[in-house]
């Protein structure tokens, strides 16, 4: 049983990772500020003696936070860091507000587990460290040059996390996710998951819009995989030091996705293409060589199953709404 620390854990992938963590019998502290997660997500654990929920944002007094939890349940002993600014275009748009949150917040708990000898920090980092002109697949190796300011930040912090091992000896693995899709995926901001979207325009029967002509590829990993891969690489000692690609290495066009969810969902929903978005990349799948080796990592969940699973969870959020 192991104390950790899940920042943003009323988010999306990371309530899957509460999830994982609790069903395990590990006593979870989540800090979340809830600016785009939600108490829902962490419903079932609110009376759990071994969660604790703390509404606060990193950019905070997270010292002050963190040792009120220490006196409660003794120190936090591994962290997992989810809580994020996470939309693209929003750090193009405000690229000071995006780096506040996303960099500073993150030296703040990087300087908080060095001082309190945190064992293991397993960072959310990103695919949008890569540009278009990576290789297809890519790979860990294939070179980083981001193409906004939120994968710049996922960049910076994977270089503070290098440069805290080697000064400070602080333990890490930093996980770069592609795609993350799943129940809880919040479809209502034009910045959402694509598929959270489509699903929920599917769903009403309204139209969908395709941005480009819809054979820009992406690499679609469901939230309950990529939990795995984030306590795995948390909990486990191995993968010191190492960036770690997480999706599931298979390609799939836009079009196909869409027609997936309009086929499952038996959707009346007409399609329709609109101008490419500007930062958007063309193909976007991952090499899993890595994830394997060093995590043992296989994604379980394969896009239809995932897709299915998805779109029951919608349709219950109709039923509440
Ligand atoms: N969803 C994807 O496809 C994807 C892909 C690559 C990387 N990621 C990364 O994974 C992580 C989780 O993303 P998600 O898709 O679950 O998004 P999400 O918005 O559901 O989760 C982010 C969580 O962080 C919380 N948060 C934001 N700012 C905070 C602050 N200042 N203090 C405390 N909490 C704060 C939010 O309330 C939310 O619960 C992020 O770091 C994101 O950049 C996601």
């Amino acid at each position: 049983m192991t104390r950790v620390l899940v920042t943003g854990g009323a988010g999306f992938i990371g309530s899957h990772t509460v999830d994982l963590l609790m069903s395990r019998g590990h006593d979870v502290l989540v800090v979340d500020d809830l600016s785009t997660g939600f108490k829902a997500n962490i419903a079932r654990w609110a009376n759990d003696p071994k969660f604790t929920f703390f509404k606060a944002d990193i950019t905070a007094d997270i010292t002050g936070t963190l040792d009120q939890y220490a006196a409660i349940k003794g120190p936090v002993e591994r962290m997992i860091h989810f809580a994020a600014q996470t939309a693209v275009p929003l750090s193009m748009d405000d690229p000071v507000g995006d780096i506040r949150v996303n960099v500073m917040g993150t030296v703040a708990l990087l300087e908080y587990a060095r001082r309190n000898g945190i064992e293991k920090v397993a960072f959310a980092s990103s695919s949008a460290v890569y540009d278009d002109d990576a290789p297809v697949p890519v790979n860990e190796e294939s070179r980083a040059r981001p193409s906004s300011p939120y994968g710049i930040d996922k960049l910076v912090i994977e270089f503070y996390l290098d440069y805290y091992a080697r000064l400070y000896g602080l333990k890490y693995t930093a996980l770069r996710f592609m795609n993350v899709y799943g129940p809880r995926q919040d479809p209502k901001s034009y910045y959402s998951g694509v598929i959270s979207i489509f699903l929920d325009r599917a769903v009403r029967n309204e139209p969908i819009t395709i941005f480009d002509d819809g054979e820009q590829t992406r690499d679609f990993v469901y939230a309950t995989d990529v939990a795995d891969a984030v306590v795995k690489s948390c909990l486990e000692d191995g993968a010191l030091g190492e960036i770690i690609n997480i999706g599931t290495g298979v390609e799939v066009t836009i079009n196909q996705t869409a027609r997936t969810i309009l086929d499952l969902a038996k959707s009346r929903s007409t399609i329709t293409h609109a101008p490419a978005r500007a930062g958007d990349i063309r193909r976007s799948v991952t090499t899993m060589d890595k994830a394997a080796r060093l995590l043992a990592f296989q994604p379980k969940v394969g896009l239809r199953e995932g897709l299915e699973q998805t779109l029951a969870w919608v349709r219950t959020q109709m039923i509440v709404r």
